[in-house]
């Protein structure tokens, strides 16, 4: 399958849920309020000292990192990306635009910013096969190293987790392959965190 292929079905995927649910937890598949905040909170370890930094947000859905962000007094310009339409909209009526903030429909970002992050974007493989998803999510990190000057960060669900709790739509990666694969990569500035209590693992790479 095309990576536009790709790309469209995982659109359809989150507009369904959105539609379901609307602009909440649920409505981008997360449990529930709690575990997306303690997800978007890993995040701060790589740019919370810096208030003033602009952050990238790959698959931002209706834009509540945002809300986590300027909560915790984060001041920088923020630039959230979507591929579903629907999720853009979505988090243009939230927050509106302008003064800091904008949104963009789409998968490559066209210009980068100090951070970039993304949270929950390469969990739901669908039908699409192991080796392919594992090929598309290096290519969504590459994307994430470029949009990222300063650094990046992603969360990845983690094959850490118990087998009789995983579910066969779903990703699960290694977590020391992925931390070797940054390592080789982007450089010796790579944290991984596996200690917060959900099935996944954060990757936390600052540019040297
Ligand atoms: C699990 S939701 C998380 C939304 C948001 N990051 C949050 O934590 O509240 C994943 C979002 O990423 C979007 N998405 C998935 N893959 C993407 C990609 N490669 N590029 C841009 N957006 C993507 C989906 O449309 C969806 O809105």
């Amino acid at each position: 399958m095309s990576t536009e292929a790709l790309l469209q079905r995982v659109a359809r995927y989150y507009a369904g849920r959105l539609a379901e649910h609307g602009p909440t937890p649920r409505g981008v598949d997360w449990n529930g309020e709690e575990s997306q905040r303690l997800r978007h909170a890993q995040f701060l370890r790589l740019l919370g000292g810096e208030p003033e930094a602009s952050v990238l947000d790959l698959g931002c859905g209706y834009g509540d990192f945002l809300d986590f962000l300027r909560a915790q007094g984060h001041r920088g310009a923020y630039a959230g990306w979507d591929v579903a339409p629907e999720m853009i909209a979505a988090a243009r009526a939230r927050h509106g635009e302008g003064e800091g903030v904008c949104w963009h429909v789409g998968a490559t970002p066209d210009a980068p910013a100090d951070y970039a992050i993304a949270s929950g974007v390469l969990n739901v493989k669908g039908e699409t096969g192991e080796a392919e998803w594992a090929e598309y999510v290096l290519g969504v990190i590459e994307t994430l190293a470029q949009a990222g000057r300063r650094g990046f960060g992603f969360n990845l669900l983690s094959l850490s987790s118990d087998p009789e709790k995983r579910r066969p739509h779903l990703y699960y990666a290694d977590p020391a392959g992925m931390l070797r694969h940054c390592l080789d990569r982007y450089g010796r500035h790579v944290a991984l965190l596996q200690d917060y209590g959900l099935w996944e693992f954060t990757v936390l790479v600052r540019r040297g």
